[in-house]
């Protein structure tokens, strides 16, 4: 499959399925927007693409820090005027926070990279997806998912690195559903899923899982989502790998979806009338 001259961003592409899923966009002839956080890792996925026959531009951004998500931002806005995809794919496994930390704003760390980086940055780019319109937005959760508890969403009492995982991951889910509602008819379609199951990637190592997958599998399943013609103008969905599946059911609750985009406007500092389209 080709995707010439389109725009695709991929956080966390300097490790793991992400990095998998850049190459795998550059030997199709996309512009691979390469993010994260290590400079000498970001650039070398990006020659590397290059000297593949690829086109390729290394983005530096912690994510762990709204301000740099937004310098994340205004960079890519300020060198293209459409991308085509965002996958949402950057984040910390369980094992990365073994007791609680907070990110550079004090939110609770996993919570911050996992989700609300992804929220701020998808947001502030969705000028540039609309003007891409058929286009497309991947967040990249888990199958591990716990619902969240809005009365201490910071997980201030009973943390565990596994809880706070999958707080984020689910958070992503309920993102993708509500967002996916408010952009019917944009052009932008917005979906999520498990990318497979322990695949071999740090993430997964420092948790001391043995690993059960690849970053191949996990690449597919992405890609199939981001830009297969199969997937075109579907929306609002979560795959378990390559097939559509039930995530919690707190996905499916309006309320407690309403109620995280409030808590998520707020957190990052939007407006509460944020426009959306
Ligand atoms: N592995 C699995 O079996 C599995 C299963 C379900 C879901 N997932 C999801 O798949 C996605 C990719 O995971 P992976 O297994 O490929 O993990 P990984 O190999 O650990 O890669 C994670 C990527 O995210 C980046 N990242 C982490 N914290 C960041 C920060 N603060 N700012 C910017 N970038 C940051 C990492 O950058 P560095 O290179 O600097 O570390 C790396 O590029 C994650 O969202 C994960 O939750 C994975």
């Amino acid at each position: 499959m080709r995707f010439d001259g389109r725009a695709v961003l991929i956080t966390g592409s300097t490790d793991g399925v992400g990095r998998r899923v850049a190459e795998r966009l550059g030997a199709m002839g996309a512009h691979v927007l390469v993010h994260g956080r290590d400079k000498n890792r970001g650039k070398a996925v990006a020659e590397a693409i290059r000297e593949a026959g690829g086109r390729a531009t290394f983005y530096q951004a912690d994510l762990s820090a709204l301000a740099e998500v937004r310098q994340l931002a205004d960079a890519v806005r300020q060198d293209h005027g459409r991308l085509d995809v965002l996958i949402n794919n950057a984040g910390l496994g369980s094992g990365a926070a073994r007791t609680r930390q907070t990110s550079a704003d004090e939110h609770e760390l996993l919570f911050a990279v996992n989700y609300l980086a992804g929220f701020l940055l998808t947001a502030l780019l969705l000028p540039l997806l609309r003007a891409a319109a058929p286009a497309r937005i991947v967040n990249v959760a888990s199958a591990g998912q716990e619902r969240i508890d809005f009365g201490d969403v910071m997980l201030t009492r009973n943390y565990s690195g596994g809880r706070a995982y999958r707080q984020s991951k689910l958070a992503q889910i309920l993102f993708t559903m509500d967002l996916a509602e408010t952009l019917g008819g944009s052009g932008v379609a917005v979906t999520c899923l498990h990318p497979s199951t322990f695949m071999d990637t740090t993430m997964v190592r420092q948790g001391g899982t043995t690993p059960l997958s690849t970053v191949d599998d996990g690449a597919e399943a992405i890609l199939k989502l981001a830009v297969s013609p199969e997937m075109e103008g579907r929306t609002g969905l979560y795959f378990n790998v390559l097939r559509e599946a039930r995530a919690d059911g707190q996905a499916y609750d309006p309320a407690a979806r309403a109620k995280l985009r409030e808590l998520s406007l707020k957190l990052t500092g939007l407006p509460a009338d944020f426009a959306w389209v």
